[in-house]
């Protein structure tokens, strides 16, 4: 087992000595018994993703769910439940995350808070010495992704971004066959999300339920009174909090557009343009959003280019698939979809290979295990998760402005447009003990 930091080497020096001391175990047995207990893990963040962590957590023995977390005592209770029903020990339950990260025997967290909490949380897990599975998109804001890179690395701890398609099979596969020139140069990649959501309506402040502490969901971010249209789930829509859909299910098509067209920095320039063309009500990011990012180096791989395309009202899939992406290259094409498979065409659209799949989370979690008990960077570490956040940053940025920026990939900042600049940052709730140092 590779120690990959001090608290690390504390916690399986200090496991050694016990074993050592109380059955007499060689050094050699004492490490391999620490490597074969389940690894006590907790989960914050319990709804609709967190539920799907829990359940899956919940079937593994080689890890044990010893906290559950989550700020609405409803489904904090759920979670608790849910790891019981499955025959494992009874977790422990709290509203606020720090009494988790103070309890030196959970080693990995699993955050499936809103994304407002994504970068906070990650970076004082990080600096507990944890092991951190984060949401998509990894964080909030651009601003927020480096300094989560900066957390993972200064601590020495394993950092995997949700997006699970990065340690599927088939997805591997068709990304391994473009990278081997399948369909020859790939100089365009496209990513949709395509499919039907419910307009939020329109609300009016209220009262929060008196099973949520609300004041502890909006944390770190900029206050905004509660109304019921806010969350759960829907948050995503709302700016102090989410992304847009671009940066819920628009980030898994865009994460794999940009490993497709095989460009590890930011691009040069992005345009973008959309709005709520379908919908009036309260949400604040388009239905409708057209993103374009251009990589525009000759020297090193030519110009390259990759298409966001959003629908949220469309009750038909696009192309055979309702989330998905097309690679286009020299010599033919691979469509590839979120539920669906690949097919791959060559010249005058023939059919020249398949392959059947849909994302799945497990492989996910074996791989941020293994990475934890051997050492390595996962699938998908922090440094790809924010590389492909910052398209979806960057894609509302231009989109709110309809212009198209410059970008200087290297100090991660819009040329000559202080106001589009401006947004690579957010702004927090002042003095509130989660805003991280350096934002
Ligand atoms: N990888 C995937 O396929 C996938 C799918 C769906 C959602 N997600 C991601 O999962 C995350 C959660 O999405 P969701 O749909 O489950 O949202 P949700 O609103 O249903 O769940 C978020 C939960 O976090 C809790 N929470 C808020 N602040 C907290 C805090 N400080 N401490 C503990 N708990 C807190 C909320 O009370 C809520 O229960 C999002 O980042 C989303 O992008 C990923």
């Amino acid at each position: 087992m590779e120690i990959t930091n001090r608290r690390e080497f504390l916690a399986t020096a200090a496991t050694a000595q016990l074993a050592v001391t109380s059955i007499q175990a060689s050094p050699a047995e004492a490490a391999a018994d620490a490597v074969s207990k389940p690894l006590s893990v907790a989960v914050i963040g319990c709804g609709g993703m967190g539920r799907s962590h829990l359940a899956t957590l919940a079937g593994r023995e080689d890890v044990q769910v010893t906290w559950v977390c989550d700020v609405d005592r409803e489904r904090l209770a759920t979670a608790a439940k849910m790891i019981t029903d499955a025959g494992k020990p009874q977790p422990k339950s709290t509203t606020d995350l720090r009494e988790v990260l103070a309890d030196e025997s959970v080693r990995a967290v699993w955050i499936a808070t809103p994304d407002h909490w994504h970068g906070p949380a990650a970076i004082l897990a990080a600096d507990a010495g944890k092991h951190v599975y984060v949401e998509k998109p990894c964080g909030h804001n651009l601003r927020e992704g480096r300094l989560m890179i900066e957390a993972a690395r200064r601590n020495g701890i394993v950092m995997q971004v949700g997006t699970q398609s990065r340690s599927t099979a088939h997805v591997r596969q068709a990304m391994q066959l473009l990278h081997d020139g399948a369909i020859g140069e790939v100089l365009v990649a496209k990513a949709w999300n395509s499919q039907r959501r419910n307009s939020l309506g329109r609300q009016q402040p209220t009262d929060p339920p008196a099973v949520l502490d609300y004041d502890a969901w909006v944390g770190p971010a900029v206050w905004q009174p509660y109304q019921a249209n806010l969350l759960h789930g829907i948050w995503r829509f709302w700016q102090n909090y989410g992304c847009g859909d671009i940066g819920n299910d628009g980030v898994h098509e865009i994460d794999i557009a940009r490993w497709g067209l095989d460009v590890d920095r930011h691009p040069d320039r992005v345009a973008g343009l959309g709005g709520l063309y379908a919908v009036d009500d309260d949400q604040q990011y388009p239905d409708t959003q057209y993103c374009i990012y251009e990589w525009s180096t000759p020297e090193t791989v030519g110009t390259k280019q990759l298409i966001f395309e959003q629908r949220d009202w469309s009750p038909y899939v696009q192309e055979g698939h309702e989330n998905g992406n097309a690679f286009y290259g020299t010599k033919g094409m691979l469509v590839l979809g979120k539920k669906s498979g690949w097919q791959l065409y060559g010249e005058r659209n023939k059919l020249v290979d398949q392959a059947e799949g849909s994302f799945s989370l497990p492989p996910h979690y074996d791989n941020f295990l293994t990475c934890i008990r051997d050492g390595g960077r996962p699938h998908a570490d922090i440094e790809e998760g924010h590389r492909s956040a910052a398209l979806v940053h960057l894609g509302n940025i231009a989109c709110r402005h309809g212009r198209t920026l410059m970008f200087d990939p290297v100090a991660e900042a819009v040329i000559d447009d202080s106001e589009a600049n401006a947004e690579i940052r957010r702004r927090y709730r002042a003095d509130h003990w989660a805003v991280p140092a350096g934002v």
